[in-house]
């Protein structure tokens, strides 16, 4: 059982999944193997995650290991529709389309949770939630799950400090082959292929104003740099706001930015990061982004508020004229810019990702004991899917030699 947009999408899907798949030799790996020993046999998964091309392997991986999947989107406007069909035809179970309102969107939730998966792979916390406070009585048949994303490890670490979280997740955000790779270099190149597929501006020269110096505002700012855009940061942890200096990036608080900035994007994950007040002050013609997970961080309730009127320019693009005459236009809504108006992240980065979401996926399901809190990824698969990328990418690495291994267990030895 599905809903989707249309099944005759499927073998446009198909041709996507395929050139996903091409770029994901180390999904592929995993794949196989879980093809010849099926340890999912019979397993009931349940994903709540951005429903793209690289998803689509991820969802393929599971099928060919004898699980049993249902999935819905992580976000109303991110689904591609084709690739929905294309899983629906491979045998999951699929209730996701592009342009959903929050009430379809948690339907699909729900739809999700009825299939009673044992272990739940989410993005965002919104399915691990939903469970939580509308299904408490399936939560100890829920043995475990694993979240993709930095806004949803908060949430569940919120959830897990208030003794309220009742069953273990693995925080596949923290491996170092996943933040370190997809938040900067996926949501760098992403986001501003979004923002250019949306506007087709030059960045060269404009001022290029990056709210939040994390993982994913350092890939932001690094690429919009690179393109010759003026970056100004906005940082509310010191230690961060000098990273950004001293990477030769001007610092300054929103307040100020938002007078000189030409474009803003926001990458916090924290909410009203662009207010009225700011937008206010803004230049005409000011472009607004945001990369965050929610579409919290630029309130389009406060341009509706401040606008006369908003029109519609072109796919992903919305004008809104202020009572001071000036116009700003939003991209995507306020939602993840990457994902509603270009395609997520390259299939490179999604492949050290979903990597790790299936080999935790696997340890969960082998555990004997996990206790109900959130668990970083083990160190063993984190450097399993390090080195199986760079065997896939050609490259070798030096070994320890013995005197190496013994050198770096001594304290004796110092200045020679
Ligand atoms: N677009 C995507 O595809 C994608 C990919 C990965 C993560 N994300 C999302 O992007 C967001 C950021 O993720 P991250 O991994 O970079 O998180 P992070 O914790 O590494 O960085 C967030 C940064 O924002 C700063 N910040 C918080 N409040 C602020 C404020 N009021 N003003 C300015 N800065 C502020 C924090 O100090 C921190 O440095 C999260 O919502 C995450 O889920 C999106």
């Amino acid at each position: 059982m599905s809903k989707i947009k249309d099944p005759k999408l499927a073998s446009k899907g198909h041709l996507q999944i395929e050139w996903a798949q091409k770029h994901m030799p180390v999904l592929a790996q995993i794949k196989e193997r879980f093809n010849k020993e099926k340890p999912f046999k019979g397993t009931t998964l349940g994903a709540c995650l951005h429903v793209t091309k690289e998803t689509g392997v991820l969802i393929e991986t599971f099928l060919a290991s004898g699980a049993k999947i249902t999935l819905c989107g992580s976000n109303p406007l991110s689904t591609q529709d084709e690739v929905a069909a294309a899983l629906v035809e491979e045998g999951a179970n699929v209730f996701a389309w592009r342009g959903q309102t929050t009430k379809q969107y948690y339907w699909c939730v729900d739809k999700t949770l009825d299939s009673n998966p044992l272990i739940t792979l989410d993005d965002g916390a919104d399915l691990v939630s939903t469970l939580h406070n509308k299904r408490p009585e399936a939560l100890q048949k829920t043995k475990g799950g694993t979240e993709e994303t930095t806004t949803g490890v908060q949430r569940l670490r919120a959830m897990e400090k208030a003794g309220a979280l009742k069953y273990p997740i693995i925080a596949v955000n923290d491996a170092y082959t996943k933040h370190l790779f997809d938040n900067r270099y996926g949501t760098g190149q992403s986001t501003l292929d979004g923002i250019l597929r949306a506007t087709n501006i030059l960045f060269a020269g404009k001022n290029f104003v990056v709210c939040g110096y994390g993982w994913c505002g350092r890939g932001i700012a690094m690429r919009a740099q690179g393109m010759g855009a003026n970056v100004i940061v906005t940082e509310v942890n010191p230690t961060r706001a000098l990273e950004a200096a001293m990477s030769g990036y001007q610092v300054m608080p929103i307040a100020k930015a938002a007078a000189v900035g030409d474009i803003f994007v926001t990458a916090t994950g924290n909410t009203g990061i662009i207010r009225k007040e700011h937008m206010q002050k803004m230049k005409d013609g000011a472009i607004l982004a945001n990369s965050g997970h929610f579409n919290d961080e630029i309130k389009p309730e406060h341009l509706e508020e401040i606008a006369t009127s908003r029109r519609n320019i072109r796919p992903n693009l919305d004008e809104y004229t202020l009572k001071n005459g000036n116009k700003l236009y939003l991209l995507a809504e306020g939602r993840l810019v990457n994902l509603v108006a270009a395609e997520g992240h390259p299939s490179e980065v999604m492949d050290m990702s979903f990597a790790n979401q299936a080999l935790c996926v696997e340890h969960i399901l082998k555990a004997e004991k996990m206790q109900p809190k959130v668990y970083g990824v083990p160190k063993k698969i984190d450097e399993t899917v390090a080195r199986l990328k760079l065997n896939a990418m050609r490259m070798q690495i030096d070994n320890l030699t013995s005197e190496q291994k013994r050198y770096l267990l001594t304290w004796e030895s110092g200045t020679t």
